[in-house]
């Protein structure tokens, strides 16, 4: 089966008891019943399908698990309660038998550099942040910090750089330090890490996996050799999702190529557009042919399909100019997610990177007049019109 068929298919349709159902539902229970002391001992044991209790496994849980795992092409998936709770435990994974350090990338996440610093800092991880672009310089540091992990997102967030996951990854394996990346922005429709070396790779399902902003949800899918170290801490933490979530998650993914291609389709519109427009001072998008990653976006995305994000500056603008355009939108939603249906636009001085220093956004590159747009699946002539009509003066 093709990617798009399986993301219709794949998880659905297990036998239960007498019957089948065409797709799987929300199963609530937190314990099972079982024939014989004999099933429950194999079960347990993990020597036997089926559910034990609903912190190590859940039906509806498992059915999404399958179906990301499968997605992905990893040798297993947890379905997690958040995107964070993904990155937490993806990296707690790779450090428990290795040298308390990682290598992140600079630009990322906000709660992702936050969680490295004030979270695993005070516990003796060091984080070594470098430009995960300049490939020499990421080899420098690995060879010089020799860490447990290395850390990075398919598509940096907000300024949508994308670094060479190919070449990171062979010299993560030549130096045996387990890649974690985070494959939030491109979804496994445009890039799928483990096919490129790549050993963890999370997901805020809450993005566009589910994509009707109404979930709460994070990934985990991992190689063998990584799978059952975070199967065991999930097991014995559980940081899972809940069934209701892994129903509307698993719902959401069987349009997910549907939706990926017309959010990829309008983002490239909108981008062309922001980018002749008078007030505009500079656009991020991956699919620019000037993009300073040009050559590992060609090398790495399939051809006309660079995510749905697109972030721009308004020039000269300062924070009032900002709030004006923002109050501005009329369709478009001031909102602090992305990949859902709906056209949002995010201000990451005051939301994903609000916990960064303002001298530390600066250093990144983040200036006050940036904005982020998750570009949704309405009908393209109304979000550049909403655009336009917001950035009038
Ligand atoms: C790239 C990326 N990774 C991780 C997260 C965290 O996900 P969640 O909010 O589901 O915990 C986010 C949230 O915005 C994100 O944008």
């Amino acid at each position: 089966m093709k990617i798009e068929s399986k993301t219709v298919h794949w998880g659905d349709r297990r036998k239960t008891g007498d019957f089948r159902p065409v797709t799987t539902p929300i199963y609530t229970a937190a314990s099972y019943a079982y024939d014989s002391m004999d099933q429950l001992d194999r079960v347990f044991a993990m020597e036997e399908s089926g559910p034990s209790y609903a912190r190590y496994d859940n039906p509806t849980r498992s059915a999404l698990e399958e179906l990301l795992r499968e997605l992905e092409g990893g040798a297993g998936a947890i379905a997690c309660a958040s995107g964070m709770s993904a990155l937490h435990m993806a990296v707690l994974s790779a450090l428990m038998d290795r040298p308390k350090h990682v290598i992140a990338a600079n630009l990322m996440y906000g709660a992702t550099t936050s969680m490295l610093m004030n979270i695993f800092g005070p516990m003796g991880v060091e984080t070594t942040h470098v430009d995960i672009c300049d490939l020499p310089a990421f080899e420098g540091a690995l060879a010089e910090t020799k860490p447990g992990a290395v850390v990075m997102e398919t598509v940096a967030n907000p300024l949508l750089r994308v670094g060479p996951m190919d070449k990171i990854a062979e010299l993560c394996r030549r130096a045996e330090v387990p890649l974690i990346v985070d494959n939030t922005f491109a979804t496994p429709l445009l890039v799928r890490p483990l096919e490129l070396g790549a050993n963890i790779v999370c997901h805020s399902a809450t993005k566009y996996l589910a994509g009707h902003g109404d979930v709460l949800g994070g990934a985990i899918i991992a190689d063998q050799a990584h799978f059952d170290t975070i199967r065991t801490l999930s097991r014995t933490i559980g940081p899972v999702m809940i069934p209701f979530e892994s129903y509307l998650t698993m719902r959401g993914i069987k349009t997910l190529a549907l939706r990926v291609e017309r959010q990829c389709a309008n983002a490239c519109r909108v981008a062309s557009f922001l980018a002749t427009h008078p007030r505009v001072e500079r656009v991020y998008f991956a699919g620019d042919p000037k993009h300073p990653d040009a050559q590992t976006i060609s090398r790495l995305f399939p051809k006309d399909r660079y995510t749905g994000l697109v972030a721009f500056e308004i020039a000269g603008a300062a924070r009032p100019e900002v709030f004006r355009f923002m109050e501005k939108l009329n369709m478009v939603v001031r909102a602090t997610s992305l990949g859902d249906v709906h056209t949002m636009v995010l201000y990451p001085a005051m939301a994903s990177h609000r916990d960064l220093s303002p001298k530390h956004r600066e250093r990144l590159g983040i200036r006050d007049n940036l904005l982020r747009i998750s570009v949704g699946i309405e009908a393209v002539d109304d979000i550049l019109a909403d655009l336009d009509q917001a950035l009038a003066v």
